[in-house]
């Protein structure tokens, strides 16, 4: 264990740090002063990172600061003056930096790797950027081994990280046993329940509460635009596939919206901006939620879709003209997603299961045939909040091995 290691049963954690995270120092501070009324760090590769001092007095890990067992913040900060400073900065044997405070007289010290993992300047913001990674047809969906990364944090790991950038994967091996699929699911986190339930099972029923349990084929879609905030995790396991038909059909969400800007403009600053309304159809239940086709971070990026034509809601929003327009610019969008150039298409056998990002991704079936063979696919949800929390732990994990813990 290594020094100020806090360790109760399966959770391990540093107080050199105010989280409970692992840093490695992989490059250390040549040296740490005043620079005007900020605190400037100079690394030995020569990047420089400049702390406003009040950020960095909020951050001081110390048990008075940070509590010990929750490492959640205990300190004031309205108590703190928003001029604080560094009366001293210095480097100790370690490569740590100590400051101690014009306020009180505080002492902190601060671990290389946090600051250096915590620098705000803009080189270490683009550092952390990553380009969105977009397909089209020609897309090879990555796969993995469904047993395996039950066993292999590390297989996890590629499974998450492929999931995570490119929305679509697909699972081999997966036991064709029913509730195998929560096995996997719960190697990431908490199944998210919905009115289908916690595991859904889609297959030809004649009691269908949705579509997607009849034997129609199923348009291009995402699952319940009808949720404030709708699944951002969805799994399918195939158990049984002997119908005749029943292909699984998917198209990146975030890469028509990228074709649709560029060939679109106009249509693309309607589908982005205008409020389109789902609601689903039930006898027990009445969920509703609006939202743009395609939603666009502050930068402009998407970062979420919502399109499903079969729980639409009437448009009663808007004034006809615009209602109009709204209308025009969701067919050109259908028609334009169900182009061949997006579409990537394969039927799924016993054993496989995809999953991807129900908020990027859209996916579809073509009809299948009960009368040629059985068709059973099991079903969940997670939310995309899940994903990164399990990324970030098995990356937590790899940082804590290479600091030596
Ligand atoms: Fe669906």
């Amino acid at each position: 264990m290594g020094s100020h290691e806090v360790l109760t049963g399966s959770v391990s954690y540093t107080l050199e740090t105010p989280d409970m995270d692992f840093w490695p120092i992989e490059v250390s501070i040549a040296r740490a002063q005043n620079s005007d009324e900020d605190i400037e760090v100079v690394w030995a590769d020569g990047c420089t990172s400049i702390y406003y001092p009040f950020w960095l007095r909020e951050q001081c890990s110390c048990t008075d600061c940070h509590s010990e067992t929750t490492r959640e913040a205990l300190i004031d900060i309205t108590k703190i003056p928003l001029e604080i400073q560094a009366e001293s900065i210095t480097l100790d044997e370690q490569g740590y930096v100590n400051i101690c405070w014009s306020d009180g007289g505080h002492k902190s010290r601060y671990h290389p790797g946090w600051l250096r993992a915590n620098s705000y300047d803009d080189w270490a913001q683009k550092e952390r950027v990553s380009e969105l990674k977009t397909w089209d047809n020609s897309f090879s969906v990555l796969e993995f081994d469904g047993v395996r990364l039950l066993e292999c944090d590390d297989h996890l790991y590629e499974w998450l990280t492929a999931l995570d950038s490119s929305g679509l994967t697909l699972l081999k091996n997966v036991p064709t046993t029913k509730g195998s699929i929560r096995k996997i699911a719960e190697r990431i986190g908490i199944i998210r329940q919905s009115n289908f339930g916690t595991l859904f099972d889609v297959v030809s029923k004649p009691d269908a509460d949705s579509n997607a349990y009849l034997s129609i084929g199923l348009p291009l879609h995402m699952d319940l635009p009808s949720r404030e905030t709708p699944p951002g995790l969805q799994f399918l396991h195939c158990i049984v596939n002997e119908a005749k038909g029943g292909a699984s059909q998917f198209v990146d969400g975030f890469h028509l919206a990228k074709i649709i800007k560029q060939e679109a403009p106009e249509i693309f600053k309607i589908v982005t901006t205008v409020d389109y309304s789902f609601q689903n159809r039930s006898v027990d239940c009445d969920f509703r939620a609006s939202g743009p086709l395609i939603r666009l971070d502050k930068y402009g990026n998407p970062i979420e879709s919502r399109i499903n034509t079969f729980i639409a809601a009437p448009i009663i929003n808007l004034p006809h003209d615009m209602l109009k327009k709204a209308i025009a610019a969701k067919h050109y969008l259908l028609q334009t997603m169900n182009e061949p150039r997006f579409k990537v298409e394969f039927k799924m056998q016993p054993g496989d299961m995809v999953a991807f990002d129900n908020r990027r991704i859209l996916h579809g079936r073509s009809e299948f045939y009960p009368n040629t063979g059985s068709r059973f696919l099991e079903g969940c949800y997670l939310d995309r909040d899940d994903l990164g929390s399990a990324l970030r732990m098995l990356e937590r994990k790899k940082r804590r091995i290479k600091s030596g813990y």
